[in-house]
């Protein structure tokens, strides 16, 4: 974004550093390393951020040890604070060698991408089905979604999945990697398949750096030839950056998994299952106006929150993990992963309208009435149709019939309300129902009792 200051001056609020140095780095085939220290605005959401970003590249003919030295560079910028850290590493080679063995379409390739950067299982299965995908697609994208763990232990697997050349590209150039490391003394790295950069950016391995207590990553990195390409440079790259600000976010951690439920029947409901799995914590049916129980015992602090802002507390890290209504995670898109469908609280989100409604006689900008602006908009926006949104806070159903809008975007569950209003639904848009998210950083911090909890609460649903 560029402007004009007070000065007259030509102001320029830069979304990337990286990118002036590629266009600005000299093409001659020595090696380059450089720094910045910089303020960078950026995608946070729906809207944007100021971030302090310290950042390295290393141009030139990159190769095995020069990925080392970056890696081990990246992961003592991350043990300064002296606090428990991790940096996982992740092959973008494996994605796209998957993805271009395919037909899909571009919608749909961004789609996958999506879900697996979720670590959202279910819903992968539920594509593959939909659009008839060879299973064993399905199953190396079930793989490379929930693989997590150090090289040795997730070496086997990455066979499996080697199914053309470039996969098969991708696993050499890790087993080197690992290879390299290891003579370093650096064991501690994880491979973490679900963490998906741009494809049109980054070409080669990739990395992401946590700190425990910070509810987001810290440091995010990789191999980006292809950005180099497009500025019609020969040279390779790669290269890290730390976001300063983002350290202030620090929180307590424990040894308990600190559960979001959303207050009402659907919370109930969630608590019963967690129950069963072996996660009680008696002291939640005490009759009184306390939000948060702790189970000592099982390890679980429970805390009841309004459904809306499970999400909140998940992906700002309050909460380790929670369960939220589809319909919020699609309103709200917060950074989590998806890990499980609880498949309670069913229901469909609908387009609706007085009986005998044709939207496509209006001949004027359709107004649509809703609690899920975001939602709508997506919807109508894949449709090529031009909305006017009218966001209400409930009673939606009255917009129709008071003539406030032309049709309602909304929730139905038993048909019911829209029937004793004189309405009906006449599009389905997305079914609904509760899903476990969980924070991505608690997630790999807490690895081994997310997992068995995911596991036990399984087996229950
Ligand atoms: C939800 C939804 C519909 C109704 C659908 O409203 O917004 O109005 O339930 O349920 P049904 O298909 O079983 O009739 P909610 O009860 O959350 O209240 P609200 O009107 O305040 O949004």
């Amino acid at each position: 974004m560029t402007f004009t200051g007070a000065s007259g001056k030509l102001m320029a609020l830069r979304p990337d550093v990286t990118l002036s140095i590629v266009k600005n780095a000299a093409d001659d085939g020595r090696l380059k390393k450089l720094y910045y220290n910089e303020t960078v605005y950026r995608p946070d959401g729906f809207e944007f951020k100021e971030r302090m970003q310290v950042g390295l590249e290393c141009i030139g003919a990159i190769d095995v040890t020069l990925t080392s030295e970056v890696l081990m560079l990246a992961q003592q910028s991350l043990e300064v604070l002296g606090k428990p850290t991790r940096l996982d590493i992740s092959h973008m080679g494996f994605i796209a060698g998957l993805l271009n063995n395919e037909v899909l379409t571009e919608e749909q390739r961004t789609q996958i991408l999506q879900l697996v950067s979720e670590k959202n299982l279910p819903e992968l299965r539920k594509f593959c089905q939909k659009y008839a995908l060879s299973s064993n697609f399905g199953t190396s994208l079930a793989t490379l979604t929930t693989l997590y763990g150090s090289y040795k232990s997730v070496a086997k697997q990455l066979e499996h999945m080697c199914i053309n050349d470039a996969t098969e590209t991708a696993r050499h150039e890790l087993e080197a990697l690992y290879h390299v490391l290891s003579t370093q003394g650096v064991l501690e790295i994880n491979l973490d398949f679900s963490m998906v950069n741009d494809l049109s950016y980054y070409s080669g391995i990739i990395f992401q750096g946590y700190i425990d207590g910070i509810p987001t990553k810290i440091l995010s990195g990789g191999r980006y030839d292809k950005l180099m390409r497009k500025f019609g440079k020969r040279s390779d790259a790669i290269g890290f950056a730390v976001y300063l600000d983002l350290l202030e976010r620090h929180s307590q951690t424990d040894d308990f998994i600190n559960i979001a439920l959303p207050k009402g029947r659907l919370g109930e409901k969630a608590y019963n299952i967690f129950e069963k799995a072996g996660y009680g914590c008696p002291a939640i049916y005490e009759d009184s106006r306390k939000l948060v129980f702790e189970s000592p015992e099982n390890g679980v602090r429970y805390f009841w929150v309004k459904p809306s802002d499970v999400p909140i507390y998940v992906q700002r890290g309050a909460a380790d993990i929670g369960v939220a209504g589809k319909d919020i995670l699609l309103e709200y898109a917060p950074e989590v992963y998806e890990l499980l469908d609880f498949d309670i609280g069913k229901c469909r989100m609908c387009v609706a309208a007085e009986k005998g409604f044709a939207p496509d006689q209006l001949g004027r900008t359709l107004r649509v009435a809703t609690k899920f602006p975001n939602i709508a908009r997506s919807y109508y926006e894949k449709q090529g149709r031009d909305i006017d949104i009218i966001g209400l806070n409930g009673s939606i159903e009255l917009a129709p019939i008071l003539g406030l809008s032309d049709v309602i975007v909304d929730l139905v569950e038993t048909g019911q309300t829209l029937l004793e209003n004189d309405l009906e639904p006449f599009e389905t848009i997305v079914d609904i129902s509760a899903r476990l998210i969980a924070n991505k950083v608690s997630y790999k911090f807490n690895y081994d009792a997310i997992s068995k909890l995911c596991q036990k609460i399984s087996t229950c649903l």
